[in-house]
């Protein structure tokens, strides 16, 4: 690894992480590593309770029922929630309303759905602060209008959508309300109940402090998802096909006990230094780069006059440079790293304009930056800046080509 690495991607995955979360996985794993639910011993029941426990601490975490802890599943990551949740819930014939803010793991499925199983789907604009107003969800709405899916915090452009207003709109309607929380679980604190929120989507390797290879749902009671595969359960071996009841109906095969055990110790690490804390440090970082980088000549910031209701992420572009451009000199000649490009969410893009000329250059800020990395991260993008001005002000100069053409050796005879 490089050493001194400023690292300003965590909007892709949180790193590091608490060393306690490292600590606790490689206890955990050493110690109860066992398949828990398999086996009636000490060891595996160990195991599954910590399994069950996170159920409800997680249920609790989002606001959810508290009464159906069951109903709180594990998966890969958030892609894979989002998939159990958009094939599990769509028939054909529904229409689904979502938005140009979502990343791939949501207008994948929901476009295979319309391509595949004849659903239909609405994508609303955002308006040029970054935000979806609740009002054009509910002009969107039809007679066969099943579900409401929206991104509650930007990966893109950092904007934090207005969920408990979008609630309101679903609720009045009767139509479910699902959020992608992959981006503010651990950030901003979501209350299900409060909010209207049917279901939310999470993935465990951002701001729950977790490891990559494990998300989920937590979904309420009056939810009904179809199972979309099947497979082993470690319980009621004999059924000849799936499970129907929680957490087996969304659940297959040997869960991530490694991932569950860094929920666990990240949810601790919440605990310790609170949620709205972790978040407010990370906003002055970032209101300071946003403040630094407003000041560079040709530096063009996208959706960030206002940073309430915004997550620390910041995208940018240096006129004449492209982005892509930019991450390898910040890299290369800066020591820090950023994503560059589309960042899996084509309709940000496509809707800023973007698309063509590559995207944008994203600075995610984190809960382990320091104000000197941010300091670093001006002068780069400064750095960059100047040389981009002083090459359109001084072109480089053409070399001149040879223009006689050698002559082929001529072959001895
Ligand atoms: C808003 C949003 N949704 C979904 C995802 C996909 O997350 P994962 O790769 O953990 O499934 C991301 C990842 O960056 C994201 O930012």
């Amino acid at each position: 690894m490089k050493q001194d690495l400023i690292y300003f991607d965590n909007a892709a995955t949180v790193w590091p992480k608490p060393e306690s979360v490292y600590r606790f996985m490689d206890h955990f794993y050493r110690t109860q590593g066992v398949n828990p639910g398999r086996s009636g011993y000490d060891l595996a029941i160990e195991a599954g309770s910590l399994l069950t426990n996170l159920r409800l601490r997680l249920t609790k975490f989002f606001g959810g029922d508290e009464d159906t802890p069951e109903r709180l599943i594990f998966s890969y990551n958030v892609t894979d929630a989002l998939n159990l949740i958009i094939l599990g819930l769509l028939s054909p014939g529904d229409h689904v309303i979502t938005t140009n803010l979502e990343h791939n793991s949501v207008i994948r499925p929901v476009n295979h759905m319309v391509r595949d199983y004849d659903c239909e789907a609405t994508y609303l604009r955002f308006n040029g602060a970054g935000f979806i107003d609740p009002d054009d969800v509910r002009k969107a709405i039809r007679r066969n209008t099943k579900v409401v899916i929206i991104n509650h915090g930007s990966n893109v452009i950092g904007t934090v959508q207005p969920l408990k207003q979008i609630g309101a709109v679903c609720k009045e309607h009767g139509i479910l309300f699902v959020v992608d929380t992959a981006q503010t679980a651990g950030i901003i604190p979501i209350h299900m109940k409060e909010m209207n929120v049917d279901v939310v989507a999470f993935t465990g390797h951002k701001a729950l402090m977790g490891s990559m290879g494990i998300g989920g749902l937590c979904i309420r009671k009056q939810v009904e998802v179809r199972q979309v595969r099947a497979g082993g359960t470690g319980v009621r071996s004999v059924e000849p096909y799936h499970l129907e009841e929680y957490p087996w109906r969304l659940e297959f095969g040997t869960p991530n006990m490694v991932g569950v055990a860094s929920l666990w110790a990240g949810q601790d690490w919440l605990d310790e230094n609170g949620v709205e804390r972790v978040h407010a440090r990370e906003m002055r970082l970032a209101s300071r780069l946003v403040e630094g980088l407003r000041t560079i000549n040709g530096v063009r910031l996208y959706c960030c006059d206002n940073l309430q209701n915004h997550l620390s992420t910041v995208l940018m572009n240096i006129a004449g440079v492209d982005p892509g451009d930019v991450g390898i000199m910040l890299d290369v000649d800066h020591n820090i790293a950023v994503r560059t490009g589309l960042h899996c969410a084509p309709l940000v893009h496509q809707q800023l304009g973007l698309v063509n000329s590559h995207g944008g250059v994203r600075f995610s800020v984190g809960a382990f930056n320091t104000e000197a990395e941010v300091e670093a991260a001006i002068h780069g993008v400064a750095e960059i800046a100047r040389w981009a001005r002083e090459r359109v002000a001084k072109p480089a100069q053409v070399v001149p080509i040879a223009t006689e053409v050698a002559q082929p050796l001529r072959m001895r005879a």
